[in-house]
């Protein structure tokens, strides 16, 4: 068995290594002028490879995902997993419009075809109840980081007020909230654009505990920032976030920071400087899992 792991993800594939005492190499990736991708992998390769990255930022990646895991079956990989902690397109899965792309699906399909196992954390599945309907294979693991995030809180908190952006954020509100005893709560969000929400909260007192931000990924920061303020006029004046995904597209962690938010934390499942939540012991055992 080896790991095989893209540049962008290297240290997380290197914790994941350590746990798993299995050998790593790293994807060495040279990017041309005209934005074509060189993908090079070592040029023999045991039965059994674990490819990892995460797709954040992901049309450039999905190409060199299909050059890798391609070129690491020409080169003896006979089983191929992928671990794709963020697992890009999967929020799409219907057409609002006539005419629009079905990307969950189309993206899905192409990844079954691609991979034996495909394993990923808290993806943004909507409609569908487990990812195997969106990747249709067996192996489709849905992991969730409940219990990392969990346990992180409760290091800091000894009391806190759990509070999700939205409806879909309940299935991770909760579960986290179960799991350390903490209450929670939700808000009614509805998206006007892509930078642009409204949000009504839940009839609560925020002013007397801090209050926790939970959601799945921050993208523009707008729905953290958008809470975040309604808080504060609510009397709430100790205000933190945690997020499973920390995409963070241009200003968004500085807005969200400037919303009101003390401090926040996100899981390693992409590389910043907010990702102090590991998650490579959820995904060695996984791993071990399906082994
Ligand atoms: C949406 O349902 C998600 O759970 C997030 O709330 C959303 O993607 C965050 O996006 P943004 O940071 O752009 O507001």
């Amino acid at each position: 068995m080896i790991i095989l792991a893209f540049p962008d993800y290297l240290s997380q594939a290197r914790r994941l290594a350590a746990r798993l005492d299995v050998a790593l190499a790293e994807v060495a990736l040279h990017h041309f002028p005209d934005g074509e991708s060189l993908v090079r992998l070592p040029p023999s390769l045991p039965e059994h490879v674990i490819i990892c990255r995460s797709l954040n930022q992901p049309n450039d990646k999905l190409i060199e995902l299909l050059l890798c895991a391609t070129t690491a079956r020409e080169l003896g990989g006979k089983r191929l997993t992928l671990v794709a902690p963020y697992l890009s397109y999967m929020r799409q899965d219907i057409a609002n419009r006539p005419g629009e792309a079905v990307s969950q699906r189309i993206v899905g399909k192409w990844l079954a075809e691609l991979f034996d196992d495909v394993l990923t954390v808290d993806p943004h599945l909507h409609r569908i109840s487990s990812l195997t309907q969106a990747i249709p294979i067996k192996n489709a693991i849905s992991l969730t980081a409940a219990n990392e995030i969990g346990i992180f809180l409760k290091q800091q908190f000894n009391h806190a007020l759990l509070l999700g952006p939205d409806r879909e954020s309940e299935q991770w509100v909760s579960a986290i909230a179960s799991n350390i005893g903490f209450d929670y709560a939700i808000a009614d969000k509805h998206r006007l654009g892509d930078r642009q929400v409204e949000m009504r909260l839940p009839d609560r007192v925020f002013c007397k505990q801090p209050v926790i931000l939970i959601d799945d990924m921050a993208s523009t920061g707008r729905t953290l920032a958008k809470a975040a303020g309604l808080l504060q006029a609510a009397g709430s004046r100790d205000i933190y976030a945690v997020v499973t995904h920390a995409l963070f597209c241009d200003d968004a962690y500085r807005h969200i920071l400037q919303a009101g938010v003390k401090a926040i934390w996100t899981t390693d499942s992409i590389d910043h400087p907010s990702s102090c939540i590991k998650l490579d012991c959820l995904l060695a055992n996984a791993l071990k899992a399906i082994a």
